[in-house]
């Protein structure tokens, strides 16, 4: 990953909130973001409320993001939102594959693939989640398993021009359990994700187009242990996301 990347920092909602209450978290933050430069911004509230988030975002730098994508245009697809759809309600970001996906609705990475490729297609960053069980972990696993998902996600996936796609390693077992992994540990899982992108893409496209992101229980406490990490270009948020001070907090620590 090239050094001199802008961070970013995602703001994961996940199912937390109604659609009032995503309106109002939106305008703290759309407040407490407004001279921040520091560092690009995105949140991802749920799909009911996009529309009006984008509209409080308005004349914000924040990027608005959705938590899933299907991978087809238009269609038959009975529950299902297409990227052009998430486009025309603002979004230029789109989480795919999180664990708690692959767990409640058994998306694996086939789908994953797809879901990336729509995306890329339709010009919207996709935000790839990839990370390792517990079980995985405990039993070393986990390089072969980060190498295996990166592969099923990106592979023969064409990213050229200026599309950018977000890489977010997280462990599954660090998700939702107020303790963030090692620095060390973590430094090392980024290592193996950088180099096995440098394995599917071509070098150049890595350095210029992909980008790297730690997820799971990151707060204010433990962001600090986040800064200068190789091969790490930012934090994707859940809980702590979801108080405007402590995400201003997160980020700000994390883009210094
Ligand atoms: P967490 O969630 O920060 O609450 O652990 C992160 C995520 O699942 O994206």
């Amino acid at each position: 990953m090239a050094k001199n990347k802008e961070k970013i920092i995602v703001a994961n909602w996940k199912m937390q909130l109604g659609i009032k209450e995503s309106i109002n978290l939106a305008k703290q933050m759309h407040k407490k973001f407004l001279n921040f430069k520091a560092a690009t911004v995105g949140i991802c509230p749920n799909f009911a409320s996009l529309s009006e988030v984008n509209k409080v975002l308005n004349g914000s730098k924040i990027k608005l993001g959705a938590q899933d994508v299907f991978w087809e245009n238009k269609g038959a697809y009975t529950g299902e939102i297409s990227p052009a759809v998430l486009k025309e309600a603002g979004c230029e970001l789109v989480i795919i594959g999180h664990s708690e996906r692959r767990k409640y609705a058994r998306e694996n990475y086939e789908m994953i693939h797809k879901k990336t490729k729509a995306c890329i297609d339709a010009g919207l960053t996709p935000i790839v989640c990839i990370g390792e069980s517990w079980e995985e972990r405990k039993t070393d696993k986990r390089d072969y398993v980060l190498v295996d998902q990166l592969q099923l996600a990106l592979g023969g996936l064409n990213i050229s021009g200026s599309q950018q796609v977000i890489i977010a390693y997280e462990p599954i077992w660090a998700i939702g359990t107020g303790s963030a992994i090692e620095r060390q540990e973590a430094e090392y899982a980024h290592k193996i994700i950088a180099l096995s992108l440098n394995q599917i893409l071509p070098m150049e496209v890595v350095k210029k187009n992909l980008r790297i992101i730690y997820g799971g229980s990151i707060s204010a406490k433990n962001a600090k242990d986040f800064v200068g990490l190789a091969n790490h270009d930012g934090l994707l948020v859940g809980g702590a996301s979801l108080d405007a001070e402590e995400f201003y907090k997160v980020a700000s620590i994390i883009s210094k």
